[in-house]
């Protein structure tokens, strides 16, 4: 197996540019067994970053996480995120300390708000800059953060210690590219992409089928190749099959060219305006 690239966070961890997500587990009492061994199955291949929600199945992820992770804590960077509803200087610390429950674990290494909402920014990284000085939490980052919000947060008091920006992106949602990824990158900021397969709706698209043929690659490993060129980038896919977790480790090893790359361009053209941030 070749070896995980790296990226490096604005503290000096380096994690691997490859993990894995979790919103969907949990949500099945008879799924679990096989999400447990799904995220140990990619942990084994090298995808140690696992990113988890308190939203996902109301914790239910989390606790599928903490399963999965116990007895092994160590060499895990362990993500989360708190509801923008509990971003209160206060919420934010109540939130933490239930997935740090729900995780089986006394710390998490990142730390997102989930998204913006209506507590000030300056309360919830009141809340973070604590949690990380009492070491229950490594670093802290937002998610869904747009260029004029991460503004916002770099003017509040040590919002500058943001570690990272969870984001949509992936080959057919090209939007931060026109800003948000130069804004980030030249700060040192890490970006996550979340759902690099469009939540499963690009893994059967023809050209990145095409790409792929040509390379004996799926579509999903080109999804994530054209996310993994960049080394300031963690692609976070979400799989609980033992095969498609294969799958994507495997998508390391694939090197997209310069035709590749120029049918990419013609199938999702890169942006030439600013769009707003989208969401899912
Ligand atoms: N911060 C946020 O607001 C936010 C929003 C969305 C997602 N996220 C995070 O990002 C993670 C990933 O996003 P996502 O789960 O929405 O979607 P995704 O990773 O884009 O797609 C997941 C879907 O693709 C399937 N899949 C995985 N590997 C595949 C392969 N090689 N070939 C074909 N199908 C494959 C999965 O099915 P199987 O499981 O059956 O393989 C699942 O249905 C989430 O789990 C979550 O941790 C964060």
């Amino acid at each position: 197996m070749s070896q995980m690239p790296q990226a490096t966070l604005p503290d000096g961890t380096r994690v691997p540019v490859l993990g894995q997500g979790t919103w969907r587990m949990g949500e099945s009492r008879s799924a679990v067994a096989a999400e447990v061994r799904a995220l140990q199955a990619g942990i084994d291949l090298g995808m140690t970053l696992i990113d988890t929600a308190e939203m996902y199945a109301d914790g239910g992820a989390e606790q599928v996480v903490g399963e999965a992770i116990r007895g092994r804590r160590d060499g895990i960077y362990l993500v989360s995120k708190v509801l923008p509803t509990n971003a209160s200087r206060r919420g934010t610390i109540a939130a933490c300390e239930a997935s740090l429950k729900r995780l089986g674990t006394d710390r998490i290494d990142l730390y997102l708000l989930h998204w913006r909402g209506r507590h000030p920014l300056a309360d919830t990284v009141t809340a973070f800059e604590d949690l990380k000085a009492a070491g229950k939490i490594g670093a802290w980052g937002v998610s869904n953060f747009d260029v004029d919000d991460m503004e916002d947060l770099l003017s509040v008091e040590d919002g500058g210690n943001v570690a990272a920006n969870q984001v949509l992106y992936n080959p057919a949602r090209r939007g931060i590219e026109f800003d948000l990824l130069p804004w980030t990158a030249r700060r040192g900021i890490a970006t996550m992409a979340y759902a690099p397969f469009d939540k499963g709706g690009i893994v059967d698209h023809p050209v990145l089928a095409r790409i792929g043929a040509a390379h004996g690659a799926t579509a999903a490993q080109v999804a994530l190749a054209f996310l993994m060129e960049r080394d300031d980038v963690i692609a976070i896919p979400k799989s609980s099959s033992l095969e498609r977790l294969a799958e994507n480790r495997k998508a390391v090893d694939l090197k997209l060219t310069p035709e590749d790359r120029a049918a990419l361009d013609a199938a999702f053209p890169p942006p030439k305006r600013k769009r707003p941030l989208e969401m899912i």
